[in-house]
């Protein structure tokens, strides 16, 4: 009992600290939602039905609409198209799923044909006729139901999609064909963002659109760089600073912020690779991270008021390093300097790397936090 009780500590003692995980809460997804909807002659009313049945089994767990006091909640508009496109509901209209209505204002059309470009232009024009200014920071979302693809001159919704996409939407779509149609699905892959286009007939298709609109609403304020497909968030901090005035820093920046851990060397490649798109870091990178301790104990820094989580797993000290005595009384934190970590004294300036939480299901950013508002 004793002996495995050893070794259930030794083992544990190893394993890396998990990282943060991305939000995964439907229930407080926050994002404004634009369903595009096909609705040709050969959809069949039965299947406008079905795509109504899908989209609402999606948003069945969210909460659509606004309310006063939560913001994580989820707006809905709806756009059908034909050769036109016709505004079914805008970003405001919906207080609740309200599937009836949907189910009734959906007519199939007569026209046989579809272009995709009018009802992209169409969820393009509800985005920009919005004003709702306190929800300028969420993310905002496409989702195409299509059962053909025309791109011929005018009516290639390429440059549409492209252009949205550039400005941060997400674009996640559904070829709804009877026949499998593979030139469909090639096309529609085209517009979506990457790994977001799916079919009618995918197994557990509400399941993947359900996962892309969380990976939609999990993502780092402006400046920040994600730590895929992680929930944490990098800032490199181009302005030298002691180990302990670099924390306070981070620790200021909301969101949970504190100094970077590097729980892995998958993580630790990361920040490396991001420095090295930052010309203020050279070699050797120089830059403080969130290990602080005494030598008998090191421990990786949190947000403030959050207790700091003992070190364990990869490690990366360099040679001779950590130095214990003499100077135990004027250690402060630890930094990365060219092959590993040292300890360092409170006299020690460097750069550092501060990490956050990311915006997502499990925590909401607000807009009126400077912190967002900070652009590169
Ligand atoms: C679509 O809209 C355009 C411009 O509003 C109009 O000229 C055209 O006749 C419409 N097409 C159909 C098939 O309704
Ligand atoms: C998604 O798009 C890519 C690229 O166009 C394509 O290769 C892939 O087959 C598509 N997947 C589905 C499920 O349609
Ligand atoms: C190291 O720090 C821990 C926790 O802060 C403390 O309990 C311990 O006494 C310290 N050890 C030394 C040698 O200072």
């Amino acid at each position: 009992m004793k002996s495995l009780l050893i070794l259930f500590l030794l083992g544990s003692c190893s394993a890396n600290i998990p990282e943060r995980e991305c939000g995964r809460d439907l229930s407080n997804l926050w994002l404004d939602v634009v369903a595009v909807v096909d609705d040709s002659k050969g959809v069949t009313q039965g299947g406008l039905y079905n795509i109504i049945g899908t989209l609402n089994s999606v948003l069945q767990l969210s909460k659509i609409g606004t309310r006063k006091d939560n913001p994580r909640t989820t707006r809905l508009g709806l756009v059908s198209y034909n050769y036109n496109e016709t505004i079914e509901a805008t970003l405001n209209d919906y207080q609740f799923l309200d599937t009836n209505k949907m189910m009734d204002q959906l007519k199939i059309s007569s026209n046989i044909g579809s272009y995709l470009v009018t009802g992209l232009s169409g969820a393009e024009q509800l985005f920009k006729q919005d004003k709702e200014h306190s929800r300028e920071h969420y993310r905002k979302v496409v989702i195409v139901f299509a059962s053909t693809y025309k791109d011929d001159g005018a009516n290639d919704p390429k440059p549409v999609a492209a252009r949205f996409l550039s400005s941060g939407g997400i674009i996640i779509t559904v070829a709804y064909s009877q026949s499998h149609d593979t030139q469909l699905l090639e096309k529609l892959g085209g517009i979506a963002t990457k790994e977001f286009n799916f079919t009618n007939d995918d197994p557990g298709l509400i399941e993947k659109i359900q996962d892309s609109l969380l990976k939609a609403n999990c993502f780092c304020p402006n400046s920040w760089h994600q730590y895929q497909p992680k929930g944490t968030c990098i800032q490199p901090v181009t302005l030298p600073a002691s180990w302990s005035i670099a924390q306070a820093s981070c620790h200021h920046k909301g969101n949970n912020g504190h100094l970077v851990n590097e729980y892995s060397r998958e993580k630790h490649d990361f920040v490396m690779a991001i420095l090295k798109t930052y010309k203020e870091f050279q070699p050797t990178y120089k830059y403080h991270i969130g290990l602080n301790g005494n030598c008998s104990l090191w421990k990786w820094d949190q947000a403030s008021g959050e207790e700091q989580v003992q070190l364990q797993g990869w490690q990366i000290w360099a040679p001779d390093f950590p130095r214990c005595s003499p100077m135990l009384e004027m250690l402060e934190g630890v930094t990365y300097v060219t092959d590993g970590w040292i300890n360092v004294p409170s006299n020690f300036y460097a750069n550092y790397v501060c990490e956050t939480s990311t915006c997502d299901t499990d925590n909401y950013c607000a807009r009126a936090n400077d912190f967002l508002l900070n652009r590169v």
